[in-house]
């Protein structure tokens, strides 16, 4: 097995560049099948859920070429074929096929999606919305079959501003006779991201990221372009590493507005940040103020960020408290930050976190994607060394993590367990 091994307390200086955006590319790729022709992404980021994805166009027919952060795909011989459970189980994201299958073939078959273990994660917004656009739903097994002699424009308010059923109900619209509209539709920047792809398609899509997002359907989808915008999560995350040990650490490739929750909860907390055009320049300050933190849907605090900045509350002195709002159990992290020396107690989705307490290093295990990069950053700011194991889970949603962080002074490596 593969270990991450983390000699901590090396002051982090220097330049990281920001990839694209994990929770576009994977919305991305689906959207791509779409078009009657094929599409150019552009900015890729080598994670593996790209290559989960590229798996599924290829099962699919979609001939493709990935070099160089491009992706350039043809779908001009592509077939409709069940997605298999192997693949599906990969990422919670193959659900994208879901709606892309059924508004190119009225037919989809696929088999229940995976993801990071965070909370049931039902897709009942989902299903519903596919069913007010007039498919049936089946399911068989752990198998969604979904069919309609013709799907039509209708509106669909959402119970709750969900970024997949957002993204999903949009791929599913855009070629449904008519207009759809969403009402109460998540405004994460990688939804618009989506609509920019589909919209250089010819498709007739106004409003994403706005909470009402409105589609024409249109019958032909020629080929489309679009860049992947910055990972806004991984910009956080890499902020927050400058913030536990950074000296003028530069992150660079960022859009501001998109983490504006996060810069401003440093700033109450006294880091030092720097803007300068598309970067921030981040240092540890002298000493942290505790805080209160509250994850809401975009443009409000965001969940993936809330296991990262735990690592530097533990070190506020004082009482800080971090609430989720959005899963039911994002606290993976906690056991392990509690081995390296850390004070939280956890009561159902809020943690309470006493500091300021010293971390040292100690054999982890990542849970999944975030907790992986919360212990990636205690990791770093610890005393000794820390191990991480079921790395595969990090490796999923930053690209090039240990090269990033060794450019920038981290004394990081992989070993082979
Ligand atoms: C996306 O997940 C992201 N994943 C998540 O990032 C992110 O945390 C989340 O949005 C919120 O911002 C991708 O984009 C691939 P939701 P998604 O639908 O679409 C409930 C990461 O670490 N819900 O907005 O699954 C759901 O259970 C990942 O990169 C239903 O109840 O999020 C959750 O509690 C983790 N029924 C809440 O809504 C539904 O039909 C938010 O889910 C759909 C969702």
């Amino acid at each position: 097995m593969k270990q991450l091994v983390i000699k901590g307390k090396k002051e982090l200086n220097g330049e990281i560049k920001i990839s694209g955006a994990k929770n576009s590319i994977v919305a991305l790729i689906p959207a791509a099948i779409l078009s009657d022709e094929g599409a150019t992404l552009y900015n890729v980021p080598n994670i593996s859920d790209t290559k989960s994805l590229i798996d599924i166009l290829e099962v699919l027919g979609c001939k493709q070429e990935y070099r160089d952060e491009v992706i350039t795909i043809d779908t001009s011989n592509m077939k409709n074929k069940v997605i298999e459970e192997n693949l599906a189980k990969k990422l919670r994201a193959s659900y994208y096929f879901m709606g892309a299958l059924l508004a190119k073939y009225n037919y989809a078959e696929i088999y229940f999606p995976g993801g990071c273990n965070i909370g049931t994660r039902p897709i009942n917004f989902h299903i519903n919305g596919f069913k007010k656009l007039g498919a049936e739903v089946i399911i068989e097994g752990n198998k969604y079959i979904f069919k309609a002699d013709k799907l039509k424009g209708a509106s669909i308010y959402l119970d709750f501003a969900s970024v997949g059923a957002t993204i999903n109900l949009m791929l599913a619209a855009v070629k449904a006779e008519g207009k759809t509209t969403i009402s109460n539709a998540a405004k994460e920047p990688e939804i618009a991201n989506v609509a920019e792809l589909l919209n250089s398609m010819g498709a007739k899509i106004s409003g994403a990221g706005t909470s009402e997002i409105t589609i024409e359907g249109v019958k032909h989808l020629k080929w489309g372009k679009v860049t992947v915008i910055p990972d806004r999560i991984e910009s956080g995350t890499y902020i927050i590493a400058g913030a536990l040990i950074g000296k003028n650490l530069k992150v660079s490739g960022i859009i501001e507005e998109n983490i504006e929750a996060l810069l401003s909860k440093l700033n109450d907390m006294g880091v030092d940040i720097k803007k300068e055009n598309d970067s921030i320049i981040v240092s540890k300050p002298k000493e942290y103020k505790a805080i209160n933190v509250k994850t809401l849907v975009f443009p409000g605090f965001p969940t993936d960020l809330a296991q990262p900045i735990t690592v530097l509350l533990t070190q506020a002195k004082g009482t800080s408290i971090l609430e989720e709002t959005i899963y039911e159990n994002r606290m993976g992290h906690v056991p392990y930050l509690q081995k390296m020396g850390a004070k939280i107690t956890v009561n159902d989705r809020t943690a309470t976190i006493e500091g300021a307490t010293p971390l040292k290093g100690a054999e982890v295990v990542a849970t999944d994607l975030r907790a992986g990069a919360t212990l990636v950053l205690a990791g770093l700011v610890a005393d000794g060394t820390t191990k991480i194991n079921e790395i595969e889970h990090i490796l999923r949603g930053y690209e090039y993590i240990v090269e990033k962080l060794q450019n920038v002074g981290a004394d990081i490596r992989v070993v082979e367990e």
